[in-house]
């Protein structure tokens, strides 16, 4: 029996469109500009037919949109929790009661299919709204510690216009933000009609701004001065930039970027069920969804009869007018997709790759192409590596469970992974092991407002959903309460002083500390460390790139720590608090003779009491379980962040120390601590306490000297994964984030500022656990 035509109607739609003249201005404090000086078309992409023009926001554009917000501010944290839920609700009510035009609109522009506007995107922006309606509702007593933002800027891709805005919008309003929104320039229609169900949900004039353009309008949000948070979602290449546009700014960052997310196939699996997992996750959306399953690992014992059922699908695969219920493939969203997709699939067939494609018919107009398998690439081929960003699907095989996670983490990116195996018992071991953010189990493309959605290494930081989303427009509280600063002169002499007045017996040398043993730098440099009155203290040695590069391998060689169990962490850390105190007397009088501090005993009891603090916390940070819309579970693990290098403080040499390096430990990071440049010897004297305390070589290593080189070194470096500087250099501040973009690695910096480090909410508590970890999100659905 053959399918007939069942084609939606798209008179709402057009009608729509012909009220707005097919001209659209920006939505800047509750009010429609007219159509700016310079516009552009959208097309519909399946049949190339222009459906609008769209102003290109200028710069003037820009800066209007961001005084709006900047005015509603105060107004609309003022309305209070209770009044925010209301209008949250409002805005899911409405997105409802119109998601056929939503969905419609949606189509045409984008070109994806009605099947999946009507029953994804549609359903899922409007669950968003929804869920965050509860926690505006909640925040004060569930955020009771946090404040909004401020003004927060976001930018989206064309892959799923409306659900992205959701995606930015409904947590960045829960919390009291005001927005200036920018759509992507191929898709700006379903954010403009957005832009009326504001109106009529009553969102305070200034409170969200909606402003449309190209690159160069994102340019100008990003650049401008009173943005105090950016929310983006594209291209890994846009993030870099932003990451450097930010850089030194202050300005809160979100990225959502990339990837090239593995869909693993064990022997075991339902081998049908993954095939129907496998159409969802790379021919959902045409491939265009930055989770896609686009590379698949299937065990070599089933790979032959994987791909035949594989193929026997792409067969059944109907691809026409997206507008049609029944279609499962839509429209590519632009010429230019289909050509950077055409230039990859040819570059394969170039390297000897085996390309599979079902024999159906493409339409003449508009841009399409087809379901697409590739096999025979090697794991460096483009194809391997380059997110396609189309409907085309890499196929490897591996032989062993160590091979498939070797292989599915061979890639920059860490945003997804699907993992098919009847044995939960297997697939509860692979998935902590993926380095990516989200891991579906026997099932594929699965997303909820309540679960927290985001990347590792290359796909970029912060999480959307959840309540770790809602804390990316947040700031906690202690931030407004730091102190400026300390000034503190480092780089001391080098050469030795007189040795007149060192209360240390025998001139000691401090090595570096590497692998768990202590390591001549390998500059054979030494810079003398002078006390408080001048008097000569001791050397140690000058870190070079050689002795990071040293530590970064120790670091990463280290994977016991970050596999031992939370309550074997904790014994660790008390272990040192203990050994800490048996020489409390010791260590006080170093901190005493380095910097004149006149009760040097108070530093060193509040270093034990934090030590106890992160030991405690250890096994106390657990993840949630939550239960989106499914037959199912999902496990959001606090996972650890890698390997992690630390500029530490110079107030505070000890305490600034373990305030920072401990929790980075507790929950499993290995790290590279460069202790305070001015006061090190607290921190190289306590090798022998680590020594004695149990601490594996390689989990915490420490390298002297100056804290711009070496910070420079770790934030260039490919292997470490998170940056902290807190010596309160706001220029080596800047210049850790600038140097971060390469890698996008995270980073955690205290600008030009200091920090109480005896207070516990400026140097302790959940909010530094947020820097320590990344959220994973493990789907488990289940039934027979
Ligand atoms: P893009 O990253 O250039 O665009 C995303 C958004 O950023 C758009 O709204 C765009 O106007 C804006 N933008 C562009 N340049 C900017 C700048 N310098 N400053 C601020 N905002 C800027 O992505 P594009 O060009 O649409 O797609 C190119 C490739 O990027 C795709 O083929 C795909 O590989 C990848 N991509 C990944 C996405 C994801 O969700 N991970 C989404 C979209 C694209």
């Amino acid at each position: 029996m053959d399918y007939g035509p069942a084609p939606e109607s798209t008179k709402e739609a057009n009608a729509w469109l012909d009220q707005h003249e097919r001209r659209f201005g920006l939505f800047i404090d509750n009010a429609w500009t007219g159509a700016g000086a310079e516009t552009f078309a959208t097309n519909n992409p399946a049949n190339g037919k222009e459906l609008a023009q769209i102003t290109q926001a200028t710069t003037d554009d820009v800066n209007r949109a961001v005084d709006a917000a900047r005015r509603a501010q105060p107004g609309w944290v003022a309305l209070g929790g209770h009044g925010r839920a209301k209008i949250l609700y409002a805005l899911a009510r409405l997105l409802q009661k119109h998601s056929r035009l939503f969905a419609v609109l949606e189509t045409l522009d984008n070109g994806k299919t009605i099947r999946e506007t009507r029953d994804a995107d549609l359903p899922l922006a409007a669950r968003h709204f929804y869920h965050h309606a509860g926690w505006a509702q909640l925040q004060s007593e569930e955020f009771a510690d946090y404040r909004a933002v401020g003004v927060v800027g976001q930018i989206v891709p064309w892959n799923f216009p409306l659900l992205m805005l959701a995606w930015k919008i409904a947590p960045a309003l829960a919390a009291g933000n005001t927005i200036v929104f920018k759509p992507a320039e191929f898709t700006p229609l379903t954010a403009l009609l957005f832009a009326e169900i504001c109106q009529q949900a009553g969102v305070p004039a200034g409170v969200v701004n909606i402003v449309t353009g190209d690159g160069r309008t994102g340019e100008a949000i990003v650049n401008h001065p009173g943005i105090d948070k950016l929310a983006f979602t594209g291209s890994t290449e846009v993030g870099r930039i932003i990451r450097k546009a930010t850089a030194g700014t202050g300005k809160k960052l979100s990225l959502e970027l990339g990837g090239k997310s593995p869909f693993i196939v064990f022997e075991d699996a339902d081998l049908d069920a993954a095939v129907e997992g496998l159409v969802d996750s790379i021919w959902f959306n045409q491939g265009q969804v930055c989770c896609a399953g686009s590379r698949l690992l299937v065990q070599e014992s089933v790979e032959e009869r994987f791909l035949a059922k594989l193929k026997a699908r792409m067969d059944n695969l109907r691809l026409g007018s997206p507008l049609d219920k029944s279609m499962d493939v839509g429209a590519l969203v632009d010429p230019v997709q289909h050509q950077r997709i055409t230039g990859l699939v040819q570059s394969a067939l170039a390297e000897g790759c085996t390309v599979y494609q079902p024999a159906c018919e493409l339409p003449a107009d508009g841009s399409w192409y087809p379901p697409t398998l590739i096999m025979g690439a090697s794991t460096s081929a483009g194809v391997a590596q380059t997110e396609i960003f189309g409907p085309v699907l890499v196929a490897m095989s591996f032989r062993t469970p160590v091979e498939a996670v070797q292989l599915a983490n061979n890639t920059v990116y860490g945003l997804a992974a699907c993992v098919w195996s009847e044995s939960i018992s297997l697939a509860l071991d692979v998935a902590p092991q993926i380095k990516a953010g989200v891991v579906w189990i026997n099932t594929a493309n699965q997303f909820d407002a309540a679960c927290g959605f985001g990347g590792y290494k290359e796909s970029g930081y912060g999480r959307e959903g959840g309540r770790e989303g809602m804390l990316e427009y947040m700031t906690h509280l202690s931030e407004d309460a730091r102190p400026a600063a300390p000034v503190i002169e480092t780089g001391k002499a080098r050469i030795k002083a007189s040795d007149e007045g060192n209360p240390f017996a025998i001139d000691r040398t401090a090595k570096l500390y590497i692998g768990g043993k202590q390591a001549r730098p390998d500059g054979a440099y030494s810079r003398a460390i002078n006390g408080a009155g001048g008097q000569f203290l001791a050397d140690v040695g000058e870190g070079n790139r050689k002795d990071i590069r040293n530590a970064v391998e120790a670091a990463h060689k280290a994977t016991g720590w970050s596999k031992a169990s939370a309550h074997n962490r904790a014994q660790v850390l008390y272990y040192i608090a203990e050994n800490l105190a048996a020489r409390a007397d010791e260590f006080a009088a170093r901190i005493g003779a380095m910097t004149g501090a006149k009760n040097p005993e108070r530093e060193v009891q509040a270093s034990i009491d934090r030590l106890f603090t992160w030991a405690a916390w250890a096994d106390k940070y657990d993840g949630l379980a939550h239960q989106p819309p499914m037959h199912g579970i999902t496990v959001a693990l606090n996972e650890p962040v890698g390997v992690v290098g630390i500029i530490c403080p110079n107030e505070a040499p000890l305490l600034g120390f373990i305030s920072l390096v401990a929790p980075a430990l507790a929950v499993g990071n290995r790290v590279v601590a460069v202790p305070s440049e001015a006061y090190p010897l607290s921190a190289t004297d306590l090798y022998q306490v680590l020594d004695t305390s149990d601490l594996p070589g390689g989990a915490l290593n420490i390298v002297t000297g100056s804290a711009d080189e070496l910070a420079r070194t770790l934030a260039s470096h490919y292997d470490v994964d998170a940056v902290w500087r807190h010596d309160g250099k706001a220029e080596g501040c800047a210049e850790v984030e600038r140097l971060s973009a390469e890698s996008l690695k995270r980073t955690w910096t205290s600008g030009g500022k200091g920090r109480d480090w005896y207070d516990n909410k400026q140097a302790a508590g959940r909010a530094v656990l947020y820097h320590a970890t990344q959220v994973k999100n493990v789907w488990i659905p289940y039934g027979v």
